[in-house]
């Protein structure tokens, strides 16, 4: 396929007289796995949102696949193929691991809700779906709060990509995870990256995780662009400075000398 999945074109959004996005140009590749990085406040979250279908954007336009597209809710951005994964997971812990894969879609014998719930096949296709993206959870039954949190966020992964994200956004994945799950969940991005065909957006304070996983990179600060490129293109240092919302180490160190 060519052309990128998704893109926006001179981005803006503002939240009264703040603005929050100041003209973001983004493109997002298939088989691509793409940092969105950024200070406190950059407005990563915001960007991310507009693209869910949450904040409908003051200016600018999101294309996808090519088409340009107006989504009047997070239901509408998750048709065009756009499946986001909160931190806080919308999962529930009392419930099983197959019940969550299919909270508000289940499979049931017939129309509406009153159908029975065909437990046995969704058993079964979340147990697959889990395997192919690398956890063999032996008991579909078992309950969500029993799970580590990194098979959490892989449950929400397979989850979105079964109902047929074809962009995956991921906001701050790892940032509530001991060392262990956050490999795991980084895994979890390889695995998905491998299959081929959809495109991860990866929100992330951790400078080592972005470059061991990302192919791309976007540094966003006070709602602008400060920089871009591909792994290849950018340096280690390029980075580090970025990451610090283009704040040079030495100035930082002044600033906490004159303390
Ligand atoms: N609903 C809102 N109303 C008013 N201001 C908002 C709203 N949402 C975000 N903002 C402001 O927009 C700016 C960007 O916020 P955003 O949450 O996008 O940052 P972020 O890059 O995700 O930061 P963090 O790394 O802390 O998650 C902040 O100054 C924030 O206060
Ligand atoms: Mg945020």
């Amino acid at each position: 396929m060519s052309g990128p999945l998704i893109r926006t074109e001179g981005l803006v959004k503002r939240f009264g007289p703040f603005t929050a996005l100041n003209g973001i140009d983004l493109e997002v590749h298939a088989g691509e796995i793409h940092a969105l990085l950024g200070d406190n406040g950059a407005g990563k979250s915001t960007l991310i949102k507009t693209l869910s279908g949450i904040h409908p954007p003051t200016e600018g336009q999101i294309y996808v696949e090519g088409r340009p597209v107006n989504f009047r809710s997070p239901r509408d951005a998750s048709d065009a193929g756009i499946g986001t994964v909160y931190q806080d997971l919308a999962i529930n812990p009392l419930l099983s691991v197959t019940r969550n894969f299919f909270m508000g879609r289940e499979l049931r014998t017939g129309p509406g809700p009153f159908g029975m719930l065909k437990m046995d096949e969704m058993d079964r296709i979340t147990h697959e779906e889990m395997v192919k993206i690398g956890i063999n959870v032996s008991d579909p039954g078992q309950l969500i709060g029993t799970m580590s949190g990194g098979q959490r966020q892989t449950l929400a992964i397979a989850r979105a990509i079964h109902f047929g994200a074809k962009v995956l956004i991921l906001d701050e994945p790892t940032s509530a995870l001991g060392q262990k799950q956050q490999m795991e969940v980084l895994k979890t991005m390889m695995r998905v990256k491998k299959r081929g065909g959809i495109a991860i957006i990866f929100i992330t304070h951790n400078e080592i995780h972005s470059q061991l996983v990302a192919d791309r990179f976007t540094f966003l600060a006070l709602g602008e662009v400060i920089g871009r490129g591909t792994k290849a293109e950018l340096e280690g240092e390029d980075i580090r400075h970025l990451m610090a919302g283009g704040h040079e180490i030495r100035d930082l160190e002044l600033e906490l000398a004159a303390v």
